[in-house]
């Protein structure tokens, strides 16, 4: 076994130069699998473990075309992924770190009528871009707040009371708009000038699917141009890079990739990893396959 200790990201180098001879890797999001990769691999290579839900850094054609089986982590972060959904909901309709900001720098004069006043959840519309696991998940606690539950997604799903739009209808007549389709190439910038100007004025988006399905610069220019009200983000086209033109708007709300940031969900997804890896090196069938 070789275990990649440092505290930061392993660097492509180090990774071309030690996956040679293995016969898995478990991997994390931050680690592109790509082609080169699994050449420098070789053909002992039998599974690729990734250590998340979304496997949009792994090539898995690449890794199909050599036989060689892709997995990734279902279901045991889905709980945690909606719990942070509804906080980042929860934080940016009602101004949190602009109040917490304003205390730390002892700026903060007292209690006023009209001071940092936010947007009430109950009876506004939240609308849900694709519907899997974790859309399902978010659409499920949307009554504890009285809202209602729009969804665009490729089929209809079954969650009771939520009605199914198109995207620029969803769009134009959601309240809350929250992000929860994979990274692919259709979805790329799926939000972009165009789309936020569909948004109300009024409206918050969520994003803590995948960073490059926003182009952050055209999300820039809307929260400083107040075309929708506020944003929280997870996740980041650059990762760990953030675009400049966001880091100082009031109006968002701009959080580390934290969503299934618990001991419970990481312990969870880590083992769910190793128990891929020992399935299929002991000739039984992945636990979870990607599709
Ligand atoms: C995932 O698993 O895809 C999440 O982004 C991890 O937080």
């Amino acid at each position: 076994m070789d275990l990649y200790t440092g505290s930061e990201a392993i660097s492509r180098d180090e990774l071309l130069s030690r996956v040679e001879g293995k016969s898995a890797l478990i991997g994390l999001l931050t680690d592109t699998i790509d082609a080169p990769v699994l050449d420098a691999a070789g053909p002992s290579l039998r599974v690729v473990a990734n250590v998340a839900v979304g496997y949009n850094n792994i090539d898995v054609d690449a890794c199909r075309a050599r036989g060689i089986i892709v997995t990734n982590t279902p279901d045991v972060l889905t709980n945690a992924c909606a719990d942070f959904t509804w906080a980042l909901i929860l934080a940016v309709t009602r101004r949190l770190g602009e109040g917490e900001r304003v205390v730390r720098r002892q700026a903060w004069r007292g209690w006023a009528l009209d001071y940092l006043l936010g947007m009430e959840l109950r009876g506004k519309q939240l609308g849900i871009i694709g519907l899997g696991r974790i859309g399902h998940a978010v659409a499920g606690k949307a009554a504890a707040f009285g809202m209602r539950v729009a969804y665009s997604a490729k089929r209809p799903a079954d969650v009771a009371g939520a009605t199914q739009m198109g995207l620029d209808e969803l769009l134009a007549s959601s309240d809350v708009v929250s992000l929860h389709c994979p990274m692919t190439p259709e979805t790329k910038h799926l939000i972009d000038r165009k789309s936020l100007l569909k948004m109300k004025r009024t409206a918050y988006l969520i994003n803590t699917s995948r960073g490059p399905i926003v182009d952050e610069e055209a999300l820039a220019w809307a929260l400083r141009e107040r075309l929708i009200a506020g944003a929280a983000l997870d996740v980041y086209e650059h990762e760990p890079a953030v675009h400049t033109g966001l880091l100082d708007l009031e109006n968002v709300l701009l959080i580390p990739h934290l969503a299934s940031a618990t001991t419970e969900t990481r312990t969870a997804m880590a083992d769910l990893a190793a128990s891929n890896v020992l399935a299929v090196l002991s000739g039984e069938p992945p636990l979870t396959p990607v599709a």
